[in-house]
């Protein structure tokens, strides 16, 4: 019988296969507690729901080098401040109308989407909605009635009525107001958000 050198051993091979697997297997659960953490509301990067209370500003960060959410003094949504519960159940109820409508079919959020329609991860910090007084009042006509009250830039195209109920509404503003606060490593680019009253 010849020698076979170690590496041409199929049972060596068999081994590494089963080794790798199984330690991919586990960087992989590793990866997604770790992902789960860095995406869930009230860390980091990503706000708890209840910021819906504040005002929202976006500021550029000489450190960072690029645009960051700055969490301001309390500006509540509707003029009701929320509990963390309230809130998140109500940026849940936007989060599912958005996901129901089929939004993205046109926008984009937070680098999901189509192009469309303008980007909406900072929707709410859009220059377009004239001032922080105004803003509520003209999201909620523009979504309960986008073709007639549309704004469309110079693009002519039209947002179609989507039949979204007051409620919905309410939601879809919560959601897009905490979405403006998420930090977004600086996306989108060269973004001028609306002058707030706060800075
Ligand atoms: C068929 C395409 C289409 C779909 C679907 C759609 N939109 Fe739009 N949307 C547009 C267009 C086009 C505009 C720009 C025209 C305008 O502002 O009048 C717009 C504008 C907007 C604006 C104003 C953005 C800004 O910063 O000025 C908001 C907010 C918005 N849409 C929210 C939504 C939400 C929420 C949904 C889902 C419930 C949705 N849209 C679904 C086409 C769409």
């Amino acid at each position: 019988m010849s020698e076979q050198a170690w590496w041409s051993n199929q049972d060596f091979w068999r081994k590494c296969a089963i080794f790798v697997t199984a330690f991919m297997f586990v960087v992989l659960i590793l990866l997604t507690f770790h992902s789960l953490a860095a995406i869930s509301g009230g860390t980091d990067r990503v706000p708890a729901y209840s910021v819906i209370n504040h005002r929202i500003d976006y500021r550029f960060d000489e450190a960072r080098n690029m645009k960051v959410p700055v969490i301001g003094e309390e500006a509540p949504l509707f003029g009701k401040v929320l509990s963390e519960d309230e809130a998140r159940e109500l940026v849940d109820l936007g989060k599912l109308t958005v996901q129901a409508k089929n939004c993205m079919n046109c926008h984009t959020l937070l680098g999901n989407g189509a192009y469309y329609a303008p980007d909406l991860t900072k929707a709410w910090l859009d220059p377009g909605w004239g001032n922080e007084q105004a803003r509520e009042l003209l999201m909620t006509m523009f979504l309960k009635d986008p073709m007639t009250n549309a704004r469309t830039y110079g693009t002519n195209r039209r947002m179609p009525d989507l039949d979204i109920t007051d409620e919905e509404v309410r939601g879809i503003i919560a959601f897009l107001k905490w979405m403006s606060a998420v930090d977004t490593n600086g996306f989108p680019q060269g973004f001028e958000p609306l002058p707030q009253g706060g800075s």
